[in-house]
């Protein structure tokens, strides 16, 4: 849960290192260094703390040379601190390395480098590394390093520099996320590509046990026989400037507001018009095999554990096949049941996430087809599934997910509606208004942006509280979840989401004035509960934030009718959020935007680090 980058060229190491490093903080951001290799010697810069005291370090004591590693660190193994800080280096110091991932045996190799005579300085397990290089060395770096990985078990991705050999860098992967970037005469790594788009948009995305040698005009892959492995370049698709703030205050902001285009993007392709069948590439599931599917099982972390949440309803709901979701850190340890026909959908902005991934591999153990549905191209979740539905969101940089959330529900709700198609089980009549409500989606989340003045205007009042109930039912039960977590993960405001239906079995208790209630209550099934239930909630003197389609007259409205019964004014929600009426299934995906606009706005005004809130990181790759 790491963030490594390195350079080698003619260019100075450090300052490409930095822009890669920032566009990395998002994975981690406790600690940061950079090792540059000049005149025959490393030097090194480490901090505690986040990259701009990295960029004061190297300000007041500049780094010279142009091969360089860096690093950004998401404490696992020991506190943040300068010692725990990478690039670790060995005890001679001429060989240094940065690495994201866990290595498991590290106590044991630890004792045995001991014994040996090794003197470790910190309390990380990356360190073995540095020492293990340095055990084998004998003048050639690439073979040094790949023995070092033979008596590593764990997830990793390295990079390797040494004094002793100036004009290479060697990089090696085992399921942490690795790319090698093409430049002329240069070359770049790093743990994503967004890291280094700035500097060029051809790619090699490296395979688990591969070990590269790097220099300035060759990049030699092999795997760890030094077998030649060849990939074809992948040229990065997006532009240089989308990992960029592009003028917004903070990468969330910008990330809310781009999910108009990037829906189009979305269902551009699949799904045209109302009277078109949803079309797909590549989900590795024929007609048959659809007609096939028995059961699915959703599975994610987070965010994308609340899009499959959706995914249920729709999927039961529009392809009537029996549906389940389940946190991936929970499905492996219950033995699940999974009888042949079993589809697992797997979930994931980053594709790299360690629960995620352990739930998709015990799915597969027991036999079932899996789909991902995830934005990053060619990650391990992509590599290990059976098909792959890419939501194209774009790089997605704010810590708190916004729009990959809205991304994984469309994505959902199309597979579901191809689901639907090839099996027959929705009426023309509803599969068409779900189809149109989804082709309204950007022209609504468009509209909901312009109304964020009227979100700011209600984080002002209820900014400084801290706690929040996020109530619905149905399907935006995961509205309320998600919009929980939101406002938790980067307000730090204590926000639970509950079925409002069980409110009076216990929660309730929670309601006084002092705190406040976001009651999601779209038309649909589950109306007029919703409606009842906020009155019961303003009963009880909660104050309570609406969220309601445009027109809903059966909600008291605030100052309609001035001379309206008292018990009715009583009853009026203290605020009100508007949404475009949309088909009530698919409503997760606009109603999301408001509720990511009130936790952003409450944050900023709380002043919060927004785009990396404490002790969180973007892509959380260890169990
Ligand atoms: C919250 C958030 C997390 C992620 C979760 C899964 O805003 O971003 O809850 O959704 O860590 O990450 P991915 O989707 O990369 O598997």
């Amino acid at each position: 849960m790491c963030g490594i980058v390195g350079y080698i060229g003619q260019r100075h190491a450090t300052d490409i290192c930095l822009a890669g490093l920032r566009r990395l903080e998002y994975r981690g951001y406790d600690s940061a260094g950079i090792v540059t290799a000049d005149g025959g010697r490393l030097d090194l810069r480490k901090v505690v703390g986040k990259l701009d005291r990295l960029a004061q370090a190297l300000d007041q004591r500049p780094l010279a040379g142009s091969l360089g590693i860096g690093h950004t660190r998401w404490a696992t193994h020991g506190k943040p601190s300068e010692a725990n800080a990478h690039p670790h280096l060995s005890c001679n110091g001429r060989i240094a390395v940065v690495h994201n991932g866990i290595i498991e045996n590290y106590q044991e190799l630890r004792r045995q480098l001991e014994a040996a005579g090794h003197t470790f300085r910190s309390q990380t397990d990356t360190e073995v590394m540095a020492h293990l290089v340095e055990q084998h060395y004998t003048g050639d770096l690439r073979e040094a390093v790949r023995r070092a990985v033979r008596e590593l078990q764990g997830a990793f991705a390295f990079g390797v520099v040494c004094a002793d050999s100036p004009g290479e860098l060697i990089a090696v992967r085992r399921f942490s996320p690795l790319v090698v970037g093409l430049g002329n005469g240069e070359n770049y790594i790093a743990s994503d590509m967004g890291a280094i788009r700035a500097e060029t948009d051809r790619v090699y995305v490296i395979g688990d046990d591969e070990l590269c040698r790097i220099t300035r005009d060759r990049v030699e892959i092999s795997d760890l026989e030094l077998r030649p492995v060849r990939h074809d370049v992948y040229v990065i698709p997006w532009p240089a400037d989308a990992a960029e703030k592009g003028g917004h205050k903070k990468f969330m902001h910008k990330e809310i507001h781009e999910q108009p285009a990037a829906m189009r993007a979305c269902l551009a392709g699949r799904l045209r018009s109302a009277d078109k069948p949803v079309t797909f590439e590549n989900i590795g599931l024929t007609p048959d095999a659809i007609r096939g599917i028995g059961k699915i099982v959703f599975t994610a972390c987070g965010t994308a554990y609340h899009a499959g949440v959706v995914g249920r309803f729709l999927m039961e709901k529009l392809a009537r096949i029996p549906a389940e979701v389940d946190i991936a850190a929970e499905l492996r340890h219950r033995d699940p049941v999974v009888p042949p026909g079993t589809l697992c959908i797997v979930v994931s902005q980053s594709g790299e996430t360690a629960d995620t991934l352990e739930a998709l591999r015990a799915m597969k153990r027991k036999g079932a087809k899996v789909l991902g549905v995830i934005n990053v191209v060619d990650s391990t979740v992509a590599r290990e599934s059976d098909g792959v539905a890419y939501i194209q969101a774009g790089p997605e940089i704010g810590v708190a997910s916004t729009k990959a959330y809205t991304l994984q529900i469309l994505t959902i709700a199309l597979l579901a509606l191809h689901f639907a198609e090839v099996r027959g089980t929705a009426s023309p009549e509803e599969l068409r208004a779900i189809k149109e409500s989804l082709l309204a989606a950007p022209a609504h989340a468009e509209e909901l942006l312009r109304r964020e003045d009227a979100v700011v205007a209600i984080a002002r009042k209820h900014f400084k509280k801290t706690t929040a109930l996020y109530l619905a039912r149905g399907v935006n039960l995961a509205s309320a979840m998600e919009g929980a977590l939101k406002m938790k993960e980067i307000s730090y405001i204590h926000a639970e989401a509950y079925s409002a239906g069980e409110m009076k079995h216990g929660p309730i208790a929670l309601v006084c004035p002092d705190m406040f209630v976001v009651a999601i209550a779209p038309q649909g099934p589950t109306h007029d509960e919703m409606v009842g239930n906020m009155m019961e909630i303003k009963a009880r003197s909660g104050p309570v934030v609406a969220v309601a389609f445009d027109g809903d007259a059966k909600i008291p409205q605030t100052g309609v009718d001035p001379a309206a019964d008292p018990r009715d004014v009583a009853a009026q929600p203290n605020d009100m959020i508007w949404v475009p009426p949309t088909h009530e299934l698919v409503s997760p995906v606009t109603i999301a935007i408001p509720l990511q606009l009130l936790a952003y706005h409450v944050a900023e005004l709380r002043g919060e680090h927004i785009d990396q809130p404490r002790n969180l990181a973007k892509t959380v790759t260890v169990k």
